[in-house]
C-alpha cells in the first residue's frame, strides 16, 4: 500500500531522476535507525547454489545498483543476495540522457544506460564500508572504448580486483547497449573469453585460497541452436553458474506503446515468457550440469515459480520491483 503511493509520485518523474533520488534517500537511512523504515523480516528459506548458502532464493538483478551504493539497504528489504555493477575497470558515464522509459501499460522498461558506473576501484571501497555479509554477486563488463578484440582485458582486470570481495562473479556478455557485447556470445570469442576466465579463476583461487563461482550472464535474443552451443561451453569450460535474462532487443509484444521504438534493451513483464523459454531450453541442455539463475519479467509468486519450474534455482528481479515494490520479495519467499 506504501509502496504504491510512493510509485505514484516517482512514476511522475523522470525515470532516472526517480532513481536517484531514491538512491540518496536509501543511503541516507542506510545504517541509521531509518532502515527500519524498509526492513522486512519474513522466515528464512535457505538454497544452495554454486556452493554458496543463499538465506532465500530472490535476489536483486544487476544494474540496479551499480556501484554497490546500496547494499545494506536492500538486504535490510530482505533480498536473498544482491547483485552490484555492471562495473566496468574504469569509470564511464554511459548514453546520453535520457536512457530509461517507463512502458507502464505494459510493466516494462526500456533502457540504454551503457554500463555507466564510477569504476571497479570505487565500487571495491563501497562494498568495504557496508556491512553485508550475504551473498554479494558482483557482475563485470567492458569499457565502451574498450575495442572488443581487447574486451576480454577489462574481464580480467575486473575479476582480479573483485575476487576477493565477492561471494560470486557474473561475466555479463549481454548487454544490448555497449556495441559488439553481445558478440561475445558466439563461437570462438565466447569459447576464447572461457578459457581466458577460466585460467584466472584458477590462478585468484590459488593465490586468495578460495574458491569464487564464475556465472555468465546470456541475452533472451538467442536462438535454439545458440543456446545448445552456449550450454555446451558453459560446461566444456566448468563454469559455475548461467544467469538467463538479460533484456531483450525484441519488441513484438509492445508495439504500439509509448516509448516501444526507442532504443535499448526491454525487461519487465514483456520478457516474461521469453526467459523462461530461455531458461527451458538450458535446462535441457545443461541437465543439472550447472545451475540457472532465472531472471525476466518476475513480478509475482506465480511468474517466479514458473522460472523454478522451467529449472531455475534462484531468480532476481528488477523491473518487477519498480513496478511492485518490496512486498514482491516478501510474497515470492514466503509462499514459495
Ligand atoms: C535500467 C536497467 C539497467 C540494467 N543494467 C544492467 C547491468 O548493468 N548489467 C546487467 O547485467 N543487467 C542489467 N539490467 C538487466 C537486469 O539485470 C535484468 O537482467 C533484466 O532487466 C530482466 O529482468 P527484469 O525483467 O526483472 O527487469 C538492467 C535492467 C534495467 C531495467
Amino acid at each position: 500500500m506504501l509502496y504504491r503511493i510512493l510509485r505514484h509520485v516517482l512514476f511522475k518523474l523522470d525515470p532516472e531522476h526517480a532513481h536517484e533520488l531514491i538512491f540518496q534517500q536509501l543511503h541516507f537511512i542506510g545504517g541509521t535507525f531509518l532502515e527500519a523504515l524498509i526492513h522486512q523480516s519474513f522466515p528464512a528459506c535457505p538454497v544452495t547454489c554454486m556452493g554458496l548458502q543463499f538465506k532465500n532464493p530472490v535476489g536483486l538483478a544487476a544494474g540496479l545498483d551499480k556501484n554497490a551504493e546500496c547494499i545494506d539497504v536492500f538486504s535490510a528489504m530482505g533480498f536473498g543476495f544482491v547483485e552490484v555493477g555492471t562495473v566496468t575497470p574504469r569509470a564511464q558515464a554511459g548514453n546520453e540522457k535520457p536512457r530509461i522509459f517507463r512502458l507502464v501499460e505494459a510493466e516494462g522498461i526500456i533502457n540504454r544506460m551503457g554500463f555507466n558506473n564510477f569504476g571497479v576501484n570505487y565500487l571495491i571501497e563501497n562494498i568495504k564500508k557496508s556491512r553485508f555479509k550475504g551473498v554479494l554477486g558482483i557482475n563485470i563488463g567492458k569499457n565502451k572504448d574498450t575495442v572488443v578484440e581487447q574486451g576480454k582485458e577489462d574481464y580480467l582486470i575486473c575479476m582480479e580486483k573483485v575476487y576477493a570481495h565477492a561471494s560470486y562473479i557474473v561475466v555479463n556478455i549481454s548487454s544490448p547497449n555497449t556495441p559488439g557485447l553481445r558478440a561475445l556470445q558466439y563461437g570462438e570469442a565466447l569459447e576464447d573469453l572461457l578459457a581466458s576466465i577460466k585460467a584466472k579463476q584458477k590462478k585468484l583461487e590459488q593465490y586468495h585460497l578460495k574458491y569464487v563461482p564464475v556465472a555468465v550472464k546470456i541475452a533472451p535474443d538467442l536462438s535454439e541452436q545458440e543456446l545448445i552451443q552456449i550450454a555446451d561451453s558453459l560446461v566444456r569450460y566448468n563454469i559455475d553458474g548461467v544467469i538467463a535474462t538479460n533484456t531483450t532487443l525484441d519488441r513484438s509484444l509492445v508495439s504500439g506503446l509509448k516509448y516501444s521504438t526507442e532504443p535499448g534493451g526491454l525487461s519487465g513483464r514483456p520478457l516474461q515468457s521469453r526467459s523462461t523459454a530461455v531458461i527451458k531450453i538450458l535446462a535441457q541442455e545443461l541437465k543439472g550440469a550447472l545451475p540457472i539463475i532465472g531472471v525476466g519479467g518476475i513480478d509475482s509468486l506465480t511468474a517466479a515459480r514458473e522460472k523454478i519450474v522451467a529449472g531455475a534455482t534462484l531468480v532476481q528481479i528488477y523491473s518487477g520491483f519498480i513496478y511492485k515494490g518490496p512486498n514482491l520479495i516478501k510474497d515470492i519467499v514466503t509462499h514459495l
